[in-house]
């Protein structure tokens, strides 16, 4: 029973769904359509199932849509701009029952012909070739073919249409005034063909001369003083031509503009180029073209020298020199204007004409090409330049040279400021009034420049970049002039401050860099600061700025024995200059460590020799004395008048003289050990041949006691037998003067000694007997 149930249920959901699958489809599919016109899509269910239609993604406005019966429904697309995506939906489901796409295409457009010769040379001729081209946008990779009709307007019947097919954007017909009239309207029509779709662009209608591109020019120039003289054969008869010339100047120098001149007019066939500079190159072409039809070929290009100009203008100007002692001084004589490229020899001459009334002797000075140099007295004179052009005088033009030391007006107050590689120039008037004032200004020294003002300043343009010039500024007035006044020295523009010299003096932690700015040339900016860079290699840098005026940095925080690289970049507001880089290690250790180790281990090694040498002095001293035997002496008793008369010459051997050494020593032992040392010194019965010094007082207390002292020998050592004594050779002798030397005994310290007294007198007693 539930078996079936189940059963009954899951045939009724399969019942159900079975019943809302409806297959439907759209159609047509894959349409392609003219841009701007419209189409319908079709949707067909088999079960009717209600649908909806979205283009590109997009919800369809429902008034497009209609309902044909239960089957069909039909959307309406108008004004198709663009390629679409067309799809139906079910309306319960959501889901996309069928779709298609819609392609456009576009007829061509901006037709365009031209009628022309294949042959741009030769004789004037019919033209042979038509080439028509045309734009067409297409908006898939389909293959296109082209046809482009064209006929004869006035009769489109089918002798006078000819056709020419392509699969480009242009197409050319040949010959095709064979059966067209060159003076015909054409209607040039071009349809497009592919495997999906074929249109036909609108019909372009156009008069054949208004696309006549005529034949290229065959130019001629000819050069005459001041202009050039173009010519050209026309190209067509009786009809309105325009043509255009264009000029250019060639310059070594720089790229010249190019000019144009335009022309339009019906006949002409020359044209007339004015105001050319002289003696230089140009190049010159003309194209022309018919009345609202295309220009031609440009001519093939004529380059021409031009003629030297009749009024060719010379620019003469003169330096002075001071007045030699002999009375004579140099001018030198210089001018501008006669280009070195015109043809035919040129002449300079300069006659030397004296102003004032008792001279009449007039000089001629055969010149170079360029300038003249002359020698004159003190006067006054006029020079006057000709030039001669195939030894016929061209062009005349004079300078006054004032007389030495003429109290003229001068100007005052010069002064110059440089901007963008340029100079300005400007002074004070003299008193008198002038008419204006020559600059002139160098940099090499004997190759100026000159230029005239009328204003109190002037602009030099041209200018060496960085470069110092020297800049004399004239006076000129009643066709005189004056005395020049110059400015010396001017730099056109400051430059970078120049080399930077950089050294470094490391420590172990620090490194002291020192640089200076080396630079003999004058046009070098000021620094304003230095940074220095420095760090580890592949390290950081780091870096330090400090003013212009210090010329030294230390570096700081370096670790000792490690490499680093330092430069320094000296800055001016007209420009910066890098050293090169340097490399420095830093010290191990501090090097002023060093010294005084140093110092200390001399001032250590000097002790130590200095107390060496006197020990040896001591020594040579101890050993120069007597030293008594003691085998040839005799044992007696202390006897106490011996003792307190206890000196003698033993006295003066014991007690050494008071010397640095001794000093030293008493006293080092003195706070060494005190008590060990004593007791060395009080067991005479360790050492019986100590037995004459057993005990002695320290050196500083024995000045006091000597005479007291227990330990203070007798007189006897002046007796003292041969050096045969087997004693000799045992330390008995040093012993005294070490164990003397050692004892650091203090008196008050001293505590009562019971001992032995030995003296030598004993010895002496006994040997007597
Ligand atoms: C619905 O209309 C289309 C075209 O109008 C027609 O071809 C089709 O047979 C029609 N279907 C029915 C069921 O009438
Ligand atoms: C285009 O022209 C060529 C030859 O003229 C022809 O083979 C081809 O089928 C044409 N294509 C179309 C799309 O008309
Ligand atoms: C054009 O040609 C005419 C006649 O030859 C001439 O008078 C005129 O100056 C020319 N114009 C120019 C701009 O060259
Ligand atoms: C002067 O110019 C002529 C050409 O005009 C040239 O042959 C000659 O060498 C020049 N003389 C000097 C000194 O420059
Ligand atoms: C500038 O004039 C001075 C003095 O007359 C002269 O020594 C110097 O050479 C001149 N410098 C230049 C670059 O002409
Ligand atoms: C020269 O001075 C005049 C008048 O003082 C001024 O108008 C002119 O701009 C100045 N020219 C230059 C180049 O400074
Ligand atoms: C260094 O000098 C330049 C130029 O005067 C200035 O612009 C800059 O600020 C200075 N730098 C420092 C750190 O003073
Ligand atoms: C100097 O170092 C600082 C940081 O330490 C940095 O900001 C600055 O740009 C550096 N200056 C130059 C000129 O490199």
């Amino acid at each position: 029973m539930y078996t079936i149930s189940v059963l009954f249920v899951l045939a009724v959901i399969s019942t159900k769904c079975k019943g809302q699958y409806d297959p439907c489809h759209v159609f047509p599919k894959n349409q392609y359509i003219l841009v701007g016109k419209g189409t319908k899509v079709i949707c067909s269910c088999m079960k009717g199932s209600k649908i909806y239609w979205t283009v590109n993604a997009e919800h369809v406005d429902e008034k497009l849509s209609e309902r044909v019966n239960a089957t069909h429904a039909i959307l309406s697309l108008n004004d198709v701009i663009k390629p679409l995506t067309v799809e139906c939906h079910n309306e319960v489901t959501h889901q996309v029952v069928g779709g298609t796409t819609i392609r456009t295409y576009t007829k061509p457009i901006n037709i365009s012909c031209i009628l022309y010769h294949e042959d741009q040379g030769g004789a004037v001729r019919i033209p042979e070739l038509l080439t028509c081209s045309w734009e067409h946008h297409i908006d898939t990779s389909l293959k296109v073919n082209y046809t482009v009709q064209c006929a004869s307007s006035s009769a489109p019947d089918s002798s006078k249409k000819k056709r020419c097919s392509s699969q480009k954007k242009t197409c050319t017909f040949k010959n095709i005034l064979t059966s067209i009239g060159i003076s015909d309207d054409i209607t040039v029509a071009v349809t497009a063909t592919t495997a999906f779709w074929e249109v036909v662009s609108d019909p372009y209608e156009v008069h054949l001369y208004h696309i006549f591109k005529t034949i290229r020019p065959e130019l001629k120039v000819t050069a005459r003083p001041d202009e050039l003289f173009a010519q050209w054969r026309r190209t067509e008869d009786n009809h309105i031509e325009r043509c255009e010339v264009k000029y250019r100047m060639i310059s070594s120098a720089k790229e010249e503009p190019t000019k144009w001149s335009f022309n339009y007019s019906q006949y002409t066939t020359k044209h007339t180029i004015e105001k050319v500079k002289s003696c230089i190159n140009y190049t010159v072409s003309v194209r022309c073209a018919l009345e609202r039809a295309p220009w031609s070929e440009w001519s093939h290009e004529r380059t021409i020298l031009t003629k030297l100009s009749n009024h060719q203008a010379v620019k003469l100007w003169r330096k002075l020199s001071d007045l030699g002692k002999k009375g004579v001084r140099n001018v030198h004589v210089m001018w501008t204007g006669i280009p070195s490229t015109c043809e035919g020899t040129f002449n300079y001459t300069i006659k030397q004409i004296p102003i004032q009334n008792h001279k009449t002797e007039i000089n001629d000075h055969s010149c170079g090409n360029t300038t003249c140099d002359i020698t004159m007295d003190a006067d006054v004179y006029r020079l006057n330049l000709t030039v001669f052009h195939n030894e016929t005088p061209l062009v005349e033009e004079s300078v006054y040279v004032p007389a030495a030391g003429e109290n003229f007006t001068e100007v005052t107050d010069i002064q110059t400021s440089s901007r963008k590689g340029t100079l300005l120039v400007s002074w004070k008037p003299p008193t008198r009034p002038v008419d204006g004032y020559m600059i002139d200004w160098t940099h090499v020294g004997n190759q100026y420049f000159w230029k005239r003002s009328e204003d109190t300043n002037a602009t030099l343009f041209n200018l060496q970049d960085k470069t110092p010039y020297n800049i004399t500024v004239t006076p000129l007035f009643d066709g005189k002039t004056g005395h020049g006044v110059q400015a010396l020295l001017v730099c056109s523009a400051l430059g970078d401050p120049g080399d930077v010299i950089v050294s470094v003096e490391p420590a172990d932690k620090t490194a002291v860099v020192t640089y200076s700015v080396k630079s003999q040339d004058p046009c070098r900016g000021v620094v304003n600061n230095y940074t220095i860079f420095y760090g580890k290699q592949k390290g950081p840098v780091h870096n330090v700025t400090v003013d212009g005026q210090t010329k030294g940095v230390t570096l700081k925080d370096l670790k000792p024995d490690t490499e680093y690289h330092v430069n320094v970049t000296a800055m001016a507001l007209t420009g910066n200059s890098t050293s090169k880089e340097m490399l420095f290690t830093t010290k191990k250790m501090d090097p002023s460590l060093i010294i005084t180790l140093g110092v200390c281990g001399c001032i250590f090694i000097l002790l130590v020799l200095t107390l060496g040498l006197c020990c040896t002095v001591q020594w040579k001293k101890f050993k120069d004395k007597p030293v008594p035997n003691p085998g040839l002496s005799s044992v007696a008793l202390w006897s106490s008048q011996n003792h307190q008369k206890g000196k003698g010459p033993f006295q003066q051997f014991l007690t050494p003289s008071e010397s640095f050494c001794d000093r030293v020593h008493t006293e080092d032992t003195q706070t060494a050990s005190t008590s060990s040392l004593a007791t060395d010194c009080f067991a005479p019965e360790q050492t019986e041949e100590n037995t004459d010094m057993a005990i002695c007082p320290s050196p500083d207390t024995q000045y006091e006691q000597s005479v007291k002292s227990p330990c203070s020998p007798g007189e006897s050592t002046a007796f003292l037998p041969s050096e045969s004594s087997p004693y000799r050779s045992q330390s008995s002798v040093e012993n005294p003067n070490k164990q003397c030397k050692r004892v650091p005994v203090k008196l008050q310290e001293r505590t009562p000694l019971k001992t032995v007294y030995v003296t030598l007198d004993m010895f002496k007693e006994d040997q007597s007997r």
